[in-house]
């Protein structure tokens, strides 16, 4: 029989790994928390449309990259729905926050999240078929102050210190803005004149955009067409004066905040939902994630609520891959050392069993770690599943049963010692 094994793009994460990828998600938490925000989770599937309207038809991700099914009708005769794994949670968030009327409430709302997001990508180092995601959005009311560039200094200056507090190295911000709805048709009028004599010269793929959708040309990474991407107009020049303003307003926040960052013109990113202020946070090569290098990415999305049929929200946010971040941790840290146990109970004897699960149970209600072997194992079968798993080892005998004095040893200090039960925990948690 063929064996089965998971699907490809997906994959198991297994202890010790899961280890850090809790350690990053509390710290995400607990910084999160500091700066007043409270967790959303949204379902994994969602109307089909959500996406096609939010993210955009012509993005990479809905035109070739969603799990998409025709639901079967509720009852028969009934037309099934068109339904869709989640590529990415943004839209989902907003979603709910026009379906629960959040704007009523007229305060700015900070929702967290973290989760897997499916998106049917080539798989490789650092991209996957579903992925993890630890995102955050704010958004509101305009008088809610949600599209002040306040905001987006906040919500970077706050990953700034995440990824500080992780320990994170190298780490770079680029930023760009991307203009309002007013000034981003000038602009796209611009590169479509500009494209004209050139489009033939592109891959097909770009050919395509430069007629439907020509921002997304910016952020081709089609080796063979970057002379002619870098030579087309820059957005900075089309920026009318409230968005230049807008922007130089950010940039002031974080020299204030002395959150260092670099301006990348061609900085567009994949999603159509973008208003003003993009950015990505990348890490240096050798960090573990080859060419994915993109650590998180975001920016603002001021009509995003209005196309899905809400009220004007504008808002900002970003979603951190987390495989990424994990893969980059685990590079820059080296072989990553597994913590260990406190204790490991080896019973000498089947008859020492119960009395050794018993211990087990006394110590792990004192809040210490603890393995217990089994009887049946030979000393030096306990000895070695001691010595990887925990830092010390309990030898339970008839003699130590009798007697209530234990035999410790620690594997660390290399000595072994005589404990009364009495005393057990503390010379454990030594
Ligand atoms: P995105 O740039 O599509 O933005 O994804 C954000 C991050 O998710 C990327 O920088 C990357 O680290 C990670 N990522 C994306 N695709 C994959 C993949 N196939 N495998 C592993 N990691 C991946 C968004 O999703 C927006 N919703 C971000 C946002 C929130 N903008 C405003 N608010």
């Amino acid at each position: 029989m063929a064996t089965l094994k998971a699907v490809r793009g997906t994959r198991d994460l297994l202890p010790p790994d899961t280890a850090l990828w809790n350690h990053v998600e509390a710290t995400a938490r607990a910084v999160f928390a500091r700066y007043g925000f409270g967790e959303i989770r949204t379902p994994i599937f969602e109307e089909t449309t959500l996406f096609a309207r939010g993210v955009g038809e012509e993005t990479d991700i809905v035109s070739k990259e969603m799990y998409t099914w025709e639901d079967r009708g509720r009852a028969e005769g009934s037309s099934g729905q068109s339904l869709t794994l989640r590529p990415e949670n943004t839209a989902g968030v907003v979603r709910a926050y026009i379906e629960h009327k959040m704007a009523d409430t007229g305060m700015l709302q900070k929702l967290f999240y973290i989760g897997p997001q499916f998106r049917r990508e080539r798989p490789q180092r650092g991209r996957y078929r579903q992925f993890w995601q630890i995102g955050a959005e704010v958004l509101g009311p305009a008088w809610s102050g949600s599209d002040s560039a306040l905001r987006d200094a906040e919500v970077l200056e706050m990953l700034a210190t995440f990824l500080n507090e992780l320990g994170v190295k190298g780490w770079k911000l680029e930023l760009n803005s991307v203009g309002s709805s007013t000034d981003r048709p000038r602009y796209l009028e611009a590169l479509r004149e500009a494209l004209a004599p050139v489009k033939h010269l592109l891959c097909e793929d770009n050919q395509r955009r430069a007629e439907t959708n020509p921002l997304r040309v910016l952020d081709s990474k089609e080796p063979g067409d970057q002379e002619i991407i870098n030579n087309l107009p820059k957005i900075a020049d089309y920026l009318d004066d409230a968005s230049k303003e807008h922007f130089a307003q950010v940039l002031a926040a974080l020299d204030a905040c002395g959150v260092p960052y670099a301006i990348n013109p061609r900085l567009v990113r994949g999603l159509d939902y973008y208003t003003r202020t993009t950015f990505e946070f990348t890490v240096p090569d050798g960090s573990g994630l080859g060419t994915q290098n993109a650590l998180l990415g975001g920016g603002r999305y001021d009509g995003l609520s209005e196309m899905l049929g809400g009220p004007k929200a504008p808002g900002i946010g970003f979603a951190i891959g987390e495989d990424r971040l994990i893969l980059t941790l685990q590079a820059q840290a080296g072989e990553a050392t597994a913590k260990k146990l406190d204790a490991f109970i080896a019973p000498m004897g089947v008859a020492q069993n119960a009395l050794a699960l018993a211990l087990a149970q006394e110590l792990r209600r004192a809040g210490l770690s603890v393995e217990v072997g089994d009887g049946s194992f030979r000393l030096k079968k306990s000895f070695d599943a001691a010595d990887k798993l925990a830092r010390q080892m309990i030898i339970l005998g008839e003699d130590e049963a009798a007697s209530g004095v234990l035999t410790v040893k620690n594997f660390n200090k290399g000595e072994q010692t005589k404990v009364a039960r009495a005393e057990l925990v503390e010379a454990l948690r030594g």
